[in-house]
């Protein structure tokens, strides 16, 4: 039976202490969709376990016309639609009184002289020590204005302030490329210090990937072997089924390097192969996190085509439907250059992982849902055995939706003998040993905008990017956007529901490996 009172020990002793504190939750865009689908429900999860203090807020701003009931119906919908758990209906009735709405334009002054009243109002009516989240859910072109304007409405207390916190949350994308980037930054730390800024990377808030460091920092037998004396190379893969759906209108303009590897897959990167660091605080995983970024080997004119492969879904099948090709779909140019694959060849210059390659790809429209790192070891330095061709050992860790670790070792098989008279040439059998933590702790999974949320309110940064962080992020992606800016040829094409163009196998067969699903 799982054990489902049992604290994760991988990710406990993690040295935070802040609870979440009494506040109101701002949400900008308070309308749309990521407030229905991710952010209403993550509240209403942690209000029903519990974990949100008793005197908490929501206040929805948007332009779209509703008042405070039709918002909590729109509420409602999304919840049932999207919470983890089912809506409690006497809980909802207790609960919803707690969310209300503004209508208003983000650029019209009014509308943030009508906030503060209505923030009074509530943090009267709920007792709510005059503590606000505000959270921008709103397209990038309208942060500027929107922190100029919570600024000149006397909305953001100073950080050192200790009657009452104002912090602020930030969706990404942050810019398209460094300067856009560091223009945000810079509006940003104007108005807010940055202790009070919560930049949002979803997959930092995903249990898994916080199960990385657990992994790496809560053990000592993985210490030893983490670098290029034991690891020949790395693979990490973050593969969707989905094509653009309905995002095209940014999805378009994005594509998957802006869209997954900047943030997303650079932080997995980080998390990897960063070194241990001496404790949990913000700052020094922070600073360990960019170390890496730091370290990572520009792609450049003379490396770009060995390490870079890009490519674009053409029509295909998913579970078995024709399936339209990226440029057919809804809102997308029917010449769209844009990538919706990529895969990378990245070197970490530094000592631990000197000559190690890593290999990252992300895709929409692949053959699976899969995110996952593989951990390659070199070979037995002497052998007196045979394994079997392209087996090596691998340390797997699964992220999504298969949640765990798998060790692959060799093993000789039952019954196995080497020939009479002969040295080393009996052949291992391949095995594993498999941790699935769905089946071992036998929870639910919190969601990662629940968790991110909670962080926010105790003041935990660990699990945000600082601003330096992001921007060294940006100056590392963007020598490969200039030269795709430069290339005519524009992307390859690989069929729905495939994994990915034959180009990507070619790059690493050419360093004698194969992608996982290949070996
Ligand atoms: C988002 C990207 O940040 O992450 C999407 O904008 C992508 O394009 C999504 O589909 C993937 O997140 P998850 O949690 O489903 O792996």
């Amino acid at each position: 039976m799982p054990d489902t009172k049992a604290i994760n020990p991988l990710t406990a002793g993690m040295n935070i202490t802040q609870t979440p504190q009494p506040c109101t939750l701002v949400i900008f865009g308070g309308g749309g969709d990521l407030t229905r689908r991710k952010l209403l429900p993550a509240v209403y999860n942690q209000a029903l376990d519990g974990e949100l203090p008793a005197n908490f807020a929501v206040l929805g701003l948007a332009i779209e016309e509703m008042d405070d009931t039709k918002y909590r119906e729109f509420a409602r919908k999304g919840i049932e639609q999207f919470s983890r758990q089912p809506l409690n209906t006497a809980f909802w009735t207790g609960f919803e009184k707690r969310i209300h709405y503004l209508q208003g334009s983000f650029d019209n002054p009014d509308i943030y002289v009508q906030l503060k009243q209505r923030l009074e109002d509530i943090e009267s009516q709920f007792s709510i020590p005059g503590n606000r989240v505000f959270y921008l859910a709103i397209p990038p072109s309208l942060i500027e204005t929107c922190v100029s304007q919570l600024k000149a409405a006397g909305l953001v207390m100073p950080v050192d302030d200790n009657s009452a916190f104002s912090r602020i949350i930030v969706e990404k994308p942050i810019g398209r490329d460094l300067e856009s980037a560091r223009k945000v930054n810079a509006t940003l730390c104007n108005n807010f210090a940055e202790q009070q800024i919560y930049r949002i990377d979803h997959y930092l808030g995903k249990e898994t990937v916080q199960n990385i460091l657990a992994m790496r920092f809560g053990n000592a037998i993985f210490e030893p072997l983490w670098n290029s004396k034991y690891i020949d190379h790395v693979q990490i893969t973050v593969a969707e089924e989905e094509g653009v759906g309905t995002r095209a209108g940014y999805y378009d303009s994005a594509g998957a390097l802006r869209d997954m590897i900047q943030n997303h897959i650079l932080q997995l990167l980080s998390l990897i192969a960063m070194e241990p660091p001496w404790t949990m605080d913000a700052d020094v995983i922070r600073d360990h996190r960019q170390n890496i970024l730091n370290c990572l080997r520009p792609i450049t004119s003379e490396n770009f085509d060995q390490h870079v492969v890009r490519a674009q879904y053409g029509p295909g099948f998913h579970h078995g439907e024709d399936v339209p090709g990226y440029r057919r779909e809804a809102g997308v140019a029917q010449d769209s250059v844009t990538e919706t694959y990529i895969a990378l060849k990245v070197f970490i210059d530094n000592w631990r992982w000197a000559g190690v390659p890593f290999y990252i790809r992300t895709g929409k429209r692949l053959g699976a849902r899969d995110a996952s790192i593989v951990i390659n070891f070199r070979p037995a330095p002497h052998a007196i055995y045979q394994s079997p061709p392209g087996a090596a050992n691998r340390l797997v860790i699964n992220l999504q939706p298969k949640d765990g670790l798998e060790l692959h070792l060799f093993s000789q098989g039952a019954n196995q003998r080497a020939p009479a008279g002969s040295r080393s040439t009996q052949t291992l059998a391949p095995v594993q040993l498999d941790l699935d933590f769905d089946k071992r702790f036998g929870t639910e999974r919190v969601g990662a905008y629940e968790r991110l949320l909670l962080d926010v309110l105790a003041g935990r940064l660990n699990l945000f990017v600082r601003s330096d962080e992001q921007e060294c992020a940006w100056r590392w992606v963007e020598p490969i956007l200039d030269a795709w800016k430069a290339d005519a040829q524009g992307p390859r094409t690989y069929a729905a529901g495939s994994w990915g163009p034959s180009a990507s196998s070619a790059m690493i067969a050419k360093d004698n490996f194969c992608w996982a699903e290949e070996c």
